[in-house]
């Protein structure tokens, strides 16, 4: 059954609990807001696990999809390691309490900085340029601690998705060409005391719904494991094929593949390596779990054109802006019965033109007050929000069967005034 249904009372439902009735509850001034099902996310952790049954891998939560450290206790409850690209995501999964030696640290710019705490708590950290490898080597002295290293491989294949999210092509600031590798290999040969090379890594993009594009990249990279052994590195035990599946945005039927269709289109070539899989997915363990709920603040025409604004806006939710992306629209609540469909857009209060969520959708028109939806918000929609016109990043929900509980506070005005130290205290600035 799926976690978020339209019943037919008209109304939606996350697992048991009435949307409708968060929205009520939480009252307007903490719209918009996050709501997540925790069914969904173990069910996409273990839709993974269970693929993967009888492999060596480990299932590293990207955290990029979705930080709150609430939703990464739980994938790490589940089972999962996690992918880090910053010094603080690094931090926020000590607090979660990953076992770092079953985290990857990433990045194209990775600071001297965070690569100390990445050697520190013994994460395993990829190589992307001629400068990391030097910060890596100097951060492993400094240290005292022998870092463990995968190459990140820039495979020139093309992951055929939006250019911003594709990542793995010849011309992209990410990974290592494979005709500049053996400068990588002297330079780690040189300071084998310092780094261990125990693994390759590569990511063709996010989105990717097509099977076959990881069994091309998993050949490839098995072809440059064996040329990287035959120079006589003994230690590449692990294959990191990067970001997982792409989901169903568009709720129009398409079918996606699943973890299991994608493990298994690559099994059989693992089949006597002895290597560890890794797999890096964020927005297919949380993407579908998550919704924003917004409240219509008015229905507006300006000649044909419909708009229907919402509290929401490109701050709290930028994928559409920034991508053209497309998440599926609804209204929480039955709407106006005697009023017919029609086409809107949906827009938010930010002083910008790209300020939508959704353009020319049908809907009934909806009231002031009434609750509309953006679906599968989990992944890349929190974690991108920003403060822009001073709007507070929003409270997260999380629901379990028939309760749910805020697991994250929403942003207060004082929390955005907390940096001007000479201005505080603030005489009547209540939060
Ligand atoms: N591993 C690496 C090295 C990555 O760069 C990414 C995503 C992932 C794993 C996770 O990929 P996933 O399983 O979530 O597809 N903000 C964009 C997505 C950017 C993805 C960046 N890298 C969006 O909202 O669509």
């Amino acid at each position: 059954t799926p976690q978020f249904d339209f019943r037919s009372d008209g109304y939606l439902y996350c697992e048991g609990v009435r949307v409708k009735d968060v929205q009520e509850a939480l009252g307007p001034e903490f719209s918009p807001f996050y709501l997540y099902s925790q069914d969904r996310i173990e069910a996409n952790v273990q839709a993974y696990t269970e693929a993967l049954v009888g492999l060596d891998a480990i299932v590293g939560y990207a955290v990029k999809a979705n930080n709150n450290v609430m939703i990464m206790k739980l994938v790490r409850e589940l089972g999962c390691g996690a992918v880090l690209v910053s010094g603080n995501e690094l931090r926020l999964a000590q607090l979660a309490g990953f076992d770092m030696r079953r985290t990857v640290f990433n990045g194209n710019g990775k600071t001297p900085h965070e690569i100390a705490l990445a050697v520190q708590a013994e994460c395993l950290i990829n190589v992307d340029s001629e400068f990391d490898i030097e910060n890596i080597l100097a951060a492993a002295r400094r240290e005292r601690r022998r870092a463990r290293v995968l190459l990140r491989i820039n495979p020139d294949i093309d992951p055929q998705v939006h250019p911003y999210v594709s990542t793995g092509l010849a011309t992209s600031k990410f990974g290592i060409r494979t005709d500049h590798l053996d400068w990588f290999l002297d330079r780690i040969k040189q300071n084998e005391e310092l780094v261990e090379l125990v693994g390759v890594h590569s990511h063709l993009g996010s989105t990717i719904k097509k099977v076959e594009l990881f069994h091309d990249n998993v050949v490839t990279m098995l072809r440059i494991i064996d040329d990287i052994c035959a120079q006589g590195f003994r230690s590449i035990r692990f294959l990191n094929i990067g970001g997982g599946l792409g989901i169903d945005y568009e709720r129009n039927g398409e079918r996606i593949p699943t973890p299991q269709e994608l493990i298994d289109a690559i099994r059989p070539r693992l089949a006597g390596r002895g290597l560890t899989l890794i797999i890096e997915p964020g927005r297919s363990l949380v993407g579908n779990a998550g919704i924003l709920v917004n409240t219509v603040i008015g229905v507006k025409r300006n000649g044909d054109k419909r708009f229907v604004v919402v509290d929401g806006s490109m701050a709290e939710l930028i994928r559409p802006a920034l991508y053209g992306a497309y998440q599926f629209i609804a209204l929480v609540e039955p709407g106006q019965q005697d009023k017919e469909l029609a086409e809107y857009d949906i827009v938010g209060p930010v002083c910008e033109s790209s300020d939508f969520l959704g353009k020319g959708r049908r809907l009934p028109e909806p009231a002031p007050g009434m609750g509309l939806v953006v679906m599968d918000s989990g992944a890349y929609c929190m974690s991108m929000a920003s403060n822009y016109n001073m709007k507070l990043l929003p409270a997260e929900i999380m629901v379990h069967g028939d309760s749910w509980r805020v697991i994250r506070q929403r942003q207060t005005f004082t929390d955005l005034l907390s940096g001007y130290r000479e201005l505080m205290p603030i005489p009547g600035l209540e939060s």
